[in-house]
């Protein structure tokens, strides 16, 4: 069979299903199961993306006890991996005492770029853009009447002339205030409406019109402050080794901030956001001095464990998957936040929570303590442990050390056996 399948995109969900079940040798149940869209109706899913003959469930999850800013938060998290609500609500616990966390978000400035190519004089160019940069803001705003009305659009424009290996080019940014939106269409369009122009005015050619994905005006921040005493001296010590060799070795960098990005994008996920663009963003962010370095700090200032988080953080709460997913709407009113800003706010925390968690796991019973846990209570669901056995197969498989499918079978039939 081969792979080149003309027009699939134009078939129906059962038409392409038909087909990838004799592609893939599936059974019947196994094409039941991806015809099975959950709570996402297959026509919306079948608008928000090409090709589709499924849908796939994760785990919607809340973590609760989050105080941010005086107010308290309860928190919708999508993952597949064990550990991470848990561990975010038991920070939150940790944290929510005195001023909880605190956290602030810029405003919601996205980066439009245009690069353009083949000027004769690239750096006389850059002043005649500079000479038209309040015509060039009116043109990007007339795409966006919604946007200007509600205080948002075009503040600003940069231009500069970097060296390439294909010569010289000149980059333009439109810093748009984006308001409540992610931001990347609403740029795109102002990029491509302006770029005719800026080919008139500097006799070159406008190569790319696209969002950056760097968002370094749309930074959040989160920060805490708990009672050494709460957690003991001896742990709040190590947690600031944990930070300190997080700053000298980026191999150590990379994962305490693959830990903030459980928290951040498990938000991300029940929201809806694009979390390519949230995870691309916050990288290049941590290296922008050149060197990776971890997102978050900790460090003792008198008898206080001081933790401060830093990132860029481009997500919406209107327009996107945010508004036609069903569940994201869900999420957002369980979050109760009402503009972007605070969610960034929130998701900020939501990391510097995460991190707190994973360290404090890390430099006391290690983190896989917590992941067995989980584990052994899957193992005795799949056995086949129903209701308070789950609880029981599962510590004694931990108690014992021995934590596999067999042992939870063996152990559930010995149980049942004793029970009859
Ligand atoms: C696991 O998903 C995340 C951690 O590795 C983060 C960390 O090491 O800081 C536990």
């Amino acid at each position: 069979m081969s792979s080149r399948i003309p027009g699939f995109y134009n078939l129906s969900i059962d038409e392409r299903l038909k087909i990838i079940k004799e592609w893939a040798g599936l059974s019947n149940e196994e094409v039941a199961l991806l015809r099975n869209f959950g709570n996402l109706d297959s026509r919306i899913a079948n608008s928000m993306i090409e090709n589709v003959i499924g849908a796939i469930s994760y785990p919607f999850a809340v973590a609760v006890n989050f105080r941010i800013n005086g107010k308290d938060y309860i928190v919708p998290m999508v993952t597949e991996e064990p550990s991470v609500v848990a561990a975010a609500s038991n920070a939150a616990r940790f944290m929510r005492e005195g001023n909880g966390i605190c956290a602030n978000a810029d405003k919601q400035y996205m980066i439009a770029q245009i690069h353009i190519v083949k000027s004769l004089t690239p750096r006389y160019s850059v002043m005649e853009i500079l000479k038209h940069k309040d015509t060039l803001i009116d043109m990007a705003n007339a795409t966006n009447n919604t946007l200007i009305k509600l205080g948002g659009g075009v503040k600003d424009i940069d231009v500069r002339v970097i060296e390439t290996r294909r010569g010289p080019v000149i980059v333009v940014h439109l810093i748009v205030d984006v308001l409540d939106a992610m931001g990347a269409n609403t740029v795109n369009t102002m990029a491509e409406a302006v770029a005719p122009f800026l080919e008139q005015i500097t006799g070159g050619e406008a190569r790319l019109k696209i969002v950056s994905n760097y968002a370094t005006y749309r930074l959040a921040r989160a920060w805490v402050r708990i009672p050494v005493q709460d957690i003991g001296r001896d742990i709040a010590e190590k947690i600031v080794d944990a930070s300190a060799i997080a700053e000298a070795d980026i191999y150590r960098a990379v994962t305490h901030n693959k830990g903030i990005m459980n928290g951040i994008i498990a938000v991300a996920l029940a929201v809806a956001q694009d979390h390519r663009a949230i995870e691309a963003g916050v990288h290049a962010y941590a290296a922008r001095d050149g060197r990776y370095r971890p997102l978050s700090y900790w460090d003792l200032e008198g008898e206080y464990l001081v933790g401060t988080l830093e990132l860029p953080l481009q997500i919406g709460t209107i327009g996107g998957a945010v508004k036609t997913h069903p569940i994201a709407q869900i999420a957002l009113k369980i979050l109760k936040v009402t503009t972007a800003r605070e969610l960034a706010e929130v998701m900020a925390a939501v990391g510097l929570a995460q991190n707190f968690a994973a360290l404090k796991a890390l430099v006391t019973t290690g983190i896989q303590a917590g992941h067995m846990k989980l584990h052994a209570r899957n193992l005795a669901v799949m056995a086949g442990a129903k209701g308070e056995l789950i609880h029981v197969v599962a510590e004694m498989m931990i108690k014992e050390g021995k934590i596999s499918y067999d042992y939870a079978k063996l152990i559930l039939n010995e149980l049942q056996k004793s029970k009859d």
